[in-house]
């Protein structure tokens, strides 16, 4: 998949611009604070739907104006035309989303279209830091390979506030109610569960890969997905684990409502799962070091490029927020190695690291693109 151009409209502090991308290392480089970030909080708004950034839709738009509007070209392996997606975000009521013209009813249709991985600093963490962030990273990756699991997971989340609100709240003496709950969350969850648990499996097997690769080295890398939902090492087909997850989940669900009504909220359900990340048998939150840990999430992050090549059929375009000034040499050109022969965006304070590859260089200042200049 190959970015093509991308045009903003009072976005943030681009005013108006275009900005035109080649197949190849793509280069967004100059001074703090000059709208390289959100160039590529521009590109990725249409891989998820939202900002990258944690914004809201609001504060995309620029200071005094009302609206916002984005719309990306981007081009599909062995298709004939390139598609244009659109966005316009309003100051006050809904977004609008299309596709070639035409009307998207939201998110959920967008997601999908457009692929993209997104590397920032934040994913550095990915190995030491919380739960969440793992969690996270699937559910980006998930989203964008299975039209689906975007919403199964919105209706868990739904479903999940609802039930912590009513535990909040001092509960129910119906047990139908909770029934339903756990039902409906049981049923979901194991969904989310086993499409959690088999792309982890397809991972590892990329990100030992990547991993051995990176650090020429002996160590071995096990990634599981730990879930209440599947028993740890479990082989057997989707189908049964998903059963039996399921009724795993129901009934976790429905014998600790006293203990949940004590602590406040739902104990039990994929919104507490995790990924198990070990080195050599050890857990590597706790036992690697802090390079092994950024080597292991960098595997990890080229990995997803890998599985969405080989589920979704052709490479997503590989976005690059600040990460290489945060490496060192040795991660950072194993990472431009590892990613040639795909589309690279990449945003950088300096031009240095880049002067002998195949390049495009864009300089950015003040919302604007003040030179681009081709190394071929
Ligand atoms: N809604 C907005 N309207 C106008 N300017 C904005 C808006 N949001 C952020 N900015 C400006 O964008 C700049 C930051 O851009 P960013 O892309 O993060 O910089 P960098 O080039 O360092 O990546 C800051 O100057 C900030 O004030
Ligand atoms: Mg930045």
């Amino acid at each position: 998949m190959i970015c093509s151009s991308i045009s903003f409209c009072n976005y943030r502090n681009i005013s108006l611009e275009t900005v035109s991308f080649f197949p190849g290392v793509n280069v967004l480089w100059g001074d703090n604070a000059q709208g390289k970030s959100n160039i590529l909080e521009g590109i990725y708004f249409f891989a998820r739907g939202r900002s990258f950034r944690g914004a809201r839709e609001r504060e995309l738009i620029r200071f005094g104006e009302k609206q916002a509007q984005l719309s990306l070209t981007f081009q599909k392996e062995g298709a004939q035309y390139p598609v244009t997606l659109e966005a316009e975000l309003p100051q006050t009521g809904k977004k609008v989303l299309r596709r070639g013209g035409a009307r998207l009813s939201g998110v959920r249709e967008l997601i999908g279209t457009f692929r993209a991985v997104l590397f920032c600093p934040l994913h550095l963490s990915l190995v030491g830091g919380g739960p969440a962030l793992r969690r996270n990273f699937l559910d980006i990756a998930l989203s964008q390979l299975y039209p689906g699991y975007l919403d199964s997971l919105s209706r868990y989340n739904r479903i999940l506030i609802q039930r912590n609100a009513l535990i909040k709240s001092g509960g129910s003496t119906d047990t139908a109610v909770w029934e339903v709950y756990a039902q409906q969350l049981s049923r979901l969850g194991a969904d989310i569960a086993v499409r959690r648990h088999t792309y982890m499996q397809a991972l590892e097997t990329h990100v030992r890969e990547i991993f051995e690769g990176m650090t020429k080295g002996r160590e071995t890398p096990r990634l599981t997905y730990q879930s209440g939902a599947i028993p740890e090492g479990d082989t057997s087909d989707q189908e049964q684990i998903r059963k039996e997850g399921e009724a795993r989940l129901f009934s976790s669900l429905t014998n600790s409502i006293e203990r949940e009504m004590r602590y406040g909220a739902t104990l039990y359900g994929t919104h507490k799962d995790d990924i198990g990340i070990r080195l050599n048998e050890k857990e590597a939150r706790t036992y690697a070091s802090q390079g092994q840990q950024r080597s292991l999430a960098l595997a990890m992050k080229l990995a997803e490029g890998e599985l969405a090549r080989d589920i979704g059929g052709e490479y997503p375009v590989f976005l690059l927020d600040d990460v290489l000034s945060e490496l060192d040499g040795q991660r950072r050109s194993f990472i431009l190695q590892a990613l040639t022969d795909r589309q690279i965006i990449v945003t950088s304070c300096e031009s240095a690291h880049f002067g002998t590859d195949t390049v495009q260089m864009l300089q950015v200042r003040e919302g604007k693109i003040v030179g681009q200049k081709k190394n071929l």
